[in-house]
């Protein structure tokens, strides 16, 4: 290393600074880990705050019939069956445990009459179970984790993002990356690493995630050696702002919807009887997406291309005080009032269901030493996320990460760093500013948006798919090509560079696995294969770096024990 890298030293380093890796680095403290937690934006700034609506945990404090047993059927089903069981056991059984210990952290949730924590309806869930502060309960949940988190003394490294995973032998040894500020480059060393660094909504042009998600750790991941799971699953929000053009994607919660928001067509027509007569606008989201999509493909959108949602029925104070945000959304960024009026809302790229294959337990990846919680991991949502159920998932799977990573970091001696994966993670990075005149990385980012929007959106087929893979083949060349002027401070076109790399990555892995899977189910839709198909409904597509290629294969999902295939049998709980 002769002191060539600044270099920081930690038990466990934390990769992004969401929920989930905040509740991470909370737990590893708690172990008495040394902790490090990089973002790559400044600290506070999460997709978690996007998750506005609620978080799904079985208080039972409006509707004394739910219990964690409802939550485990409803995410399962939610999910077409294609769920890690056991996840979902976990989550259903811990979300409320971890969302009262929010509150003893200082969350301020919305209250019922007699001062419990109130929950609303969400898409999926059977019952009321979504507590949440108005509509910005993601911005809470950050507000609080991030006040204890540093009360309790993590190591905070902002503005820095990560390039390459760094191993000693088979196990995870650190991380190179570099400033975002001045472009030096910077060393941890840790005995265990915690992914926590979300989706890749950045690789559609429609989308609710902003600038740092690219994907990032799913890519660290299968360069490390570890495996991506159930890749195809992209999750497409129903309701993301459609107009102005400027500010398309931005979310608009499924709380209007769960508070009583109403979906029309042109004509006025309440669609949703068409499509799921049973459950309406509080269906699950891949229903309402595709639902809105077909109104729009055919001929009955609205002028900008998208629904009427309409919560102007309700009075105007209450919409005020359950959707302040939405209404102060809306009011300053298109003008229009939706205590008076109805907005207009189409579906937008939000979450990632797939991510890296981790044990349900632990939260380990197939790498010692790497864990990954929240968004980047695979396996509770199954098909397709329930909404609340991601900042539940962030708590639960956060906490056990972080604790598994300390005792994992406990048990082991510090790794070694290879100064010839140092000096390789360096030369990678700098190879752009080599090129002359090459592929603008502004261009190929336009070029992978457009061909993701127009080939593996929301309805899929085999000939738009294998279109997809021989694009992504000619951007992966072309951004070989890419070359960025100017100097390595603050450099947004370098960044993006890098950026691009982790979304050629898992977007081929996207599409690779979407043209595997010859069914349709939750967020995967196919036009050439429009049924579920249940041989399919037993098995995980499991992607792993060989030979410098992906290989995919398919991995039979472990059988569910009897008292939990009881569960779904049970009549209780929504529609499958
Ligand atoms: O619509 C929303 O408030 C988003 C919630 C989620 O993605 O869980």
């Amino acid at each position: 290393m002769n002191g060539k890298y600044e270099t920081h030293e930690h038990d466990v380093l934390v990769i992004g600074a969401g929920g989930a890796g905040l509740r991470a680095a909370i737990e590893a403290l708690a172990q008495g880990a040394s902790v490090g937690v990089v973002c790559k934006s400044l600290l506070g700034k999460a997709h978690t705050v996007m998750a506005e609506g609620g978080i799904a945990a079985a208080m039972a404090n409006v509707d004394e019939a739910d219990d964690w047993r409802a939550h485990f059927r409803d995410t399962i089903r939610g999910g077409k069956f294609l769920n890690n069981w056991r996840m979902a056991q976990i989550h259903a059984q811990e979300s409320s445990e971890r969302v009262r210990e929010l509150e003893q952290w200082g969350a301020l949730f919305d209250r019922t009459k007699d001062g419990r924590i109130l929950q609303r309806a969400f898409g999926g869930h059977t019952f009321k179970r979504l507590c949440h502060v108005g509509d910005r309960t993601g911005l809470e949940m950050i507000r609080t984790l991030q006040d204890r988190g540093v009360q309790m003394g993590f190591d905070v490294y902002m503005e820095c993002a990560i390039t390459r995973l760094l191993k000693d032998g088979d196990r995870l040894a650190g991380a190179f990356g570099y400033w975002r500020e001045n472009g030096r480059f910077v060393v941890f060393k840790a005995k265990s690493v915690v992914l926590a660094t979300g989706g890749i909504g950045k690789a559609w042009p429609i989308t609710s995630n902003s600038w740092e998600y690219t994907g990032d750790g799913m890519a660290l991941a299968y360069d490390a050696g570890a495996e991506l799971m159930d890749m195809e699953f992209v999750q497409f929000h129903p309701t993301g702002m459609v107009w102005p053009p400027g500010v398309q994607g931005i979310l608009v919660t499924e709380a209007v919807r769960g508070e009583g928001g109403i979906l029309r067509n042109k004509t006025g027509e309440r669609f949703m009887e068409r499509y799921d007569p049973k459950r309406m606008e509080l269906s699950t989201r891949d229903v309402v997406a595709r639902a809105i999509y077909t109104e729009v493909r055919e001929g009955r959108g609205t002028e900008h291309g998208g629904a009427y949602l309409d919560i102007s029925q309700k009075p105007a104070e209450y919409v005020k005080r359950k959707l302040p945000s939405m209404y102060h959304q809306f009011l300053e960024l298109a003008d229009v009032d939706i205590t008076k009026g109805p907005m207009e809302v189409g579906p937008t790229c939000h979450y990632m269901m797939g991510g890296v294959k981790v044990e349900a337990d632990t939260a380990a990846s197939t790498v010692p030493g790497l864990f990954a919680a929240g968004e980047v991991a695979a396996g509770l949502h199954g098909a397709n996320r329930l909404g609340g159920n991601s900042l539940s998932d962030l708590l639960v799977f956060g906490r056990r990460a972080g604790l598994v990573a300390a005792q994992h970091a406990k048990a082991t001696v510090a790794p070694s760093l290879d100064p010839g994966q140092i000096d390789s993670a360096e030369r990678a990075m700098l190879a752009p500013f080599e090129r002359k005149e090459g592929e603008s990385p502004y261009a190929l980012h336009s070029d992978l948006q457009e061909n993701m929007q127009k080939l593996v959106g929301i309805f899929r087929t085999e000939e738009d798919l294998r279109q997809a893979l021989t694009k992504i083949e000619e951007l992966k060349e072309r951004s070989q090509r890419m070359s960025v002027s100017g100097s390595r401070m603050f450099n947004p076109g370098w960044h993006l560079g890098r950026d691009l790399e982790s979304m050629l990555t898992v977007v081929e892995a996207v599409t690779r696995s979407a043209l595997a899977r010859q069914e349709s189910r939750g967020a995967h839709s196919r036009i050439d294969y429009p049924d579920l198909d249940l041989s399919w409904g037993k098995q995980n597509n499991v992607i792993a770096r060989k030979n410098e290629r992906m290989e995919l294969r398919q991995v039979p999902i472990p059988d569910m024990p009897e008292d939990l295939q009881v569960l779904l049998t049970e009549e209780k709980g929504s529609a499958a």
